[in-house]
């Protein structure tokens, strides 16, 4: 590991309009190969947390740095820049239905100029190697199942060749049977060695993928512990009453 953080989130507060304050004072610091997964309850300001760090939202106060370049406070194109290094799945994939599998791939690529066309389509046809998809190449992506559109996703997102990667409930709109090939996917890139944040409700990756848990509640980061301590002996009463509730619901 390096001795300057990837991702330093420093005293990061948001308020929306209407007072809401969605994040409170947030510290929290990402080492480059770090996975940290992030669990918390609805409307805690997971969502937010994430958003602010690749510039979708822009922090009240606090400062936010990437590789030591701060985020916040800047011009449009500083902004662009954040987006371009820090790359970003959602739990709806929104990819272009009318482009086949590697133009959705190819695309932000070769249109920011990272890569140029022949360069780009041998990386997607890497990345869609790696996630198993290789002979869905040419396919319309609206032919394909939810599982195997989030893959192309994240496989859209590592083109970019992105210095991290944002997870914000990735597989909770999945049917099933396919949230399984959507973390084993994951499961690669944190044995890979890619940053990542994941905001997820699957304990099962976040027992074994995550380096870190931060919990967070109201705002808050309420506590950052190794996924050992954090599953077997929470510290904050709230992450307790959290797990409880989790494993009263998979009962
Ligand atoms: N654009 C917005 N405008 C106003 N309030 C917002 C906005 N986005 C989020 N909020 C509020 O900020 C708080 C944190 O929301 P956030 O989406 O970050 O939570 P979350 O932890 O991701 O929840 P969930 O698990 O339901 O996705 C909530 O009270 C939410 O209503
Ligand atoms: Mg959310």
């Amino acid at each position: 590991m390096t001795s300057q953080p990837l991702i330093e989130i420093s005293n990061v507060s948001k308020e929306f309009r209407g007072g809401i304050r969605a994040l409170n004072n947030v510290d929290l610091t990402v080492a480059k190969g770090e996975v940290v997964v992030v669990l918390g309850p609805s409307g805690s300001g997971k969502s937010t947390l994430i958003r602010c760090v690749n510039g979708l939202e822009e922090a009240s106060s606090g400062s936010i740095r990437i590789a030591g370049e701060p985020v916040n406070g800047h011009s449009e194109r500083s902004w662009r820049k954040v987006r371009l290094e820090v790359g970003m799945v959602f739990q709806n994939y929104a990819l272009f239905p009318h482009l086949n599998v590697l133009r959705n791939i190819t695309l932000a690529p070769i249109r920011a100029g990272v890569m140029r066309r022949t360069d780009a389509e041998a990386e997607a046809r890497r990345l869609l190697k790696m996630v198993g998809l290789s002979e869905k190449e040419t396919a319309p992506v609206s032919s394909l199942s939810g599982g195997q559109q989030q893959r192309i996703a994240i496989c859209r997102a590592l083109a970019m060749k992105p210095k991290a990667i944002l997870f914000d409930e990735p597989t909770s709109a999945l049917d099933p049977e396919m949230v399984g090939e959507v973390l084993a996917v994951m499961r690669k890139l944190a044995e890979e060695g890619i940053t990542m944040i994941c905001v997820t409700h699957e304990m099962g990756f976040a027992k074994s993928a995550a380096d870190r848990i931060v919990f967070m509640d109201k705002g808050e980061v309420v506590e950052i512990a190794k996924p050992e301590e954090f599953f077997k002996s929470p510290k904050a009463e709230r992450s307790r009453q959290f797990l409880e509730l989790i494993s009263r619901h998979n009962d």
